[in-house]
C-alpha cells in the first residue's frame, strides 16, 4: 500500500485547521517541514505547531527536519507528539547513534538524502532504518519542480531495500504531482510526501484521490 503525506508546508496557515481537515479523511500521514535557515536557506514552524497538530489530530506527524543539530532536538519532537523523525545524513556525524535516539523514544527512523548525496552512502546503516526520506528538489522550498534523476536514485535504492532490508519505507518529497506520481511509485516509492500539488489545488482531497487512483 502506497501512503500519501501532504506536506503542511504549503498549507494556509492562517487556516491551519481547515487545510488539515480537508485532508484527513485521505492523507496516510501529515508531513511537517522544520527548516532553520541554516542547513537550508529557508526557516518554517516547529515544535509548538507539531504538538498543537498533535493535540487535536491522531493522524501519524511525519516530521522531516532540515536543521544543523537534529540531535539535540530528538526528545523534543518526540515529546511535541512526531510519529516519524527524518533527520538529514548530510548533518549527521554519528548516524547510527542518532537513528538509535530516535528510535529509543518510540519513533520511526528516516534518513533523508539531498539530491547530490549518493544512494549508496546509506549502504552500511539501511539495515537499520525505518525509512529513506529521497528528496526530488534541493530542500528549502515548497513548489520546485521534480528533478529527473531523482528517479534512477530511487531504483537504486529499492535495489538495496531487496537485498539489505526488505521492510524500508522509501519516502520521495519534491514535486511530485498527479504527472509524475506514478513514475516515482514504479520506480519504488512507498511513501508519496506532497505539498503544492495538494494544497494549491481547489480541492485537496479529490487530489489525493487521483493521485492514489493512478496507483
Ligand atoms: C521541501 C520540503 C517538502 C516540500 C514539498 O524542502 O521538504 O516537503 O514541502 O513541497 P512540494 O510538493 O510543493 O514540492
Ligand atoms: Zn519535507
Amino acid at each position: 500500500m502506497i501512503k500519501i503525506a501532504p506536506s503542511i508546508l504549503a498549507a494556509d496557515f492562517l487556516n491551519l485547521e481547515e487545510s488539515i481537515n480537508a485532508v484527513l479523511a485521505d492523507a496516510d500521514m501529515l508531513h511537517i517541514d522544520v527548516m532553520d535557515g541554516h542547513f537550508v536557506p529557508n526557516i518554517s514552524i516547529g515544535l509548538p505547531i507539531v504538538k498543537a497538530i498533535n493535540s487535536k489530530y491522531s493522524i501519524p506527524l511525519d516530521v522531516h527536519l532540515m536543521i544543523s543539530n537534529p540531535d539535540q532536538y530528538i526528545d523534543d519532537f518526540a515529546k511535541a507528539g512526531s510519529d516519524c523523525l527524518t533527520v538529514h545524513y548530510e548533518v549527521c556525524n554519528h548516524l547510527n547513534r542518532s537513528v538509535d535516539h530516535i528510535k529509543s523514544m518510540g519513533m520511526k527512523a528516516f534518513v533523508s538524502l539531498n539530491p547530490h548525496t549518493p544512494i549508496h552512502c546509506l549502504r552500511d546503516i539501511v539495515e537499520y532504518l525505518d525509512g529513506v526520506l529521497i528528496m526530488s528538489v534541493n530542500p528549502g522550498f515548497g513548489g520546485q519542480r521534480f528533478i529527473d534523476s531523482s528517479l534512477r536514485r530511487i531504483q537504486e535504492l529499492h535495489e538495496m531495500k531487496k537485498t539489505i532490508n526488505p521492510s524500508l519505507s522509501i519516502a520521495v518529497d519534491g514535486g511530485i504531482n498527479t504527472d509524475n506520481v506514478n513514475e516515482v511509485v514504479q520506480a519504488g516509492a512507498t511513501i508519496i510526501i506532497a505539498g503544492s500539488a495538494i494544497f494549491k489545488s481547489e480541492d485537496p482531497a479529490k487530489e489525493i484521490k487521483k493521485m492514489k487512483g493512478l496507483l
